[in-house]
């Protein structure tokens, strides 16, 4: 247990990671009856990446997206004590931050899985904070990775247009209080809506004769498009609101809006609610698609290789889906 005057995240590093293989709006009009005209419209997406091949896995990208991270501030992974690995496309449902641990030789690290959909990041990106804050743990890698092209039914339209495949990745560091990043967080589950978007368990018709039980399988991701759209618009801007008033900041505060990347469409219309400037809102979904969890870490390493983002910056980080989960992160940025 570190001393309690800790009770500051830094955040230390971002890394990303993408599949080679890409799938454009071109490509998926031989899979369904759409068009790129429908899909770039409706959504802003144009291309997405995925994994293919069979040696390849979560695994790989998660640890490729930390491997950068940790490159970049020259870290050895046996520095770091915990990974929380956000993904709802585990390779084994035991759990896969235990692999990634072991590819990446972080041999001191605790690591588990956390599963929030396309809020995932941001969630353990507050777990990871409160483990620092409390002083449990000194130096966390959180990662936010989901290869959703493994569990779409690609002869649906309504949502083989939307998900790719990628991972992201940050590391965080315990900190003087005077030097804390994660100014203040918001955060909301309403299940009595899990059927919006879900890729849910189901047994098979027959049970076993002899135990009486059922025993079944994943189906494919299920969507109401229009239910989802009107949750996104009408919740994240009220979690934005809230945590900002929490913080006695206001949406003039804001130096970048980093929303998940979900839909163009969600994205500008949350701005709109807020009255914050299209200039100051951060998209990269036009080249990867959704990538659930991993799409706010890719977005932010993304930025930041660009040099969008300076000393002080304040960034507002919305994540959202299926569960339903969202909520809001308030980061003060410093290099
Ligand atoms: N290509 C062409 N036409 C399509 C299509 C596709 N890929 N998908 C649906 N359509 C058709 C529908 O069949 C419907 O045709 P109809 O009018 O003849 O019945 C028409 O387009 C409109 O469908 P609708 O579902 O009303 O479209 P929409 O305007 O709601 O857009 C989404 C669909 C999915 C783009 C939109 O609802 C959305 O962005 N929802 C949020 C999804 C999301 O972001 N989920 C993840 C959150 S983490």
């Amino acid at each position: 247990m570190k001393s309690l005057m800790m009770q500051g995240t830094r955040i230390l590093a971002t890394g990303s990671a993408v599949p080679n293989s890409g799938l454009s709006n071109e490509q998926i009009t031989q899979l369904v009856d759409t068009s790129d005209e429908w899909i770039s419209t409706r959504t802003g997406i144009q291309e997405r990446r995925l994994l293919t091949g069979s040696n390849t896995s979560i695994i790989d990208l998660a640890t490729l997206a930390a491997s950068k991270a940790l490159d970049k501030i020259s870290m050895s992974p046996c520095q770091i004590d915990l990974i929380i690995l956000a993904t709802s496309t585990p390779n084994d449902l035991f759990g896969s931050a235990s692999q990634v641990q072991a590819k990446l030789k972080a041999l001191n690290a605790v690591s588990f899985d956390l599963t929030a959909a396309c809020s995932g990041f941001v969630l353990a990106m507050i777990t990871a904070s409160q483990f620092l804050q409390s002083g449990s743990y000194d130096t966390v890698l959180v990662i936010g990775a989901d290869v959703l092209s493994k569990w779409i039914d690609w002869s649906d339209r309504n949502t083989c247009i939307l998900f790719g495949d990628a991972a992201g990745a940050m590391i965080l560091q315990s900190c003087l209080k005077n030097n804390n990043q994660i100014l203040g967080f918001q955060l909301n589950t309403n299940g009595d809506h899990y059927s919006q978007l879900c890729l849910s368990y189901k047994n098979n018709k027959s049970k076993n004769p002899v135990l009486g039980i059922y025993q079944g399988s994943f189906n494919y991701i299920s969507m109401n498009g229009k239910e989802v759209y009107k949750f996104a618009v009408s919740q994240v801007p009220l979690s934005i609101l809230k945590c900002l008033n929490s913080l006695n900041l206001s949406v003039s505060d804001i130096s970048w809006l980093l929303l998940h990347q979900a839909n163009k469409r969600i994205i500008t219309a949350v701005a709109d609610k807020l009255s914050i400037s299209l200039s100051k809102i951060i998209i990269n979904l036009n080249k990867y698609g959704n990538t659930s969890a991993a799409s706010i870490p890719l977005a932010l390493d993304e930025a930041i290789s660009q040099n969008k983002i300076f000393n002080n910056d304040i960034l507002v980080m919305s994540g959202f889906g299926a569960g339903l989960t969202w909520g809001t992160a308030v980061i003060k940025w410093k290099y």
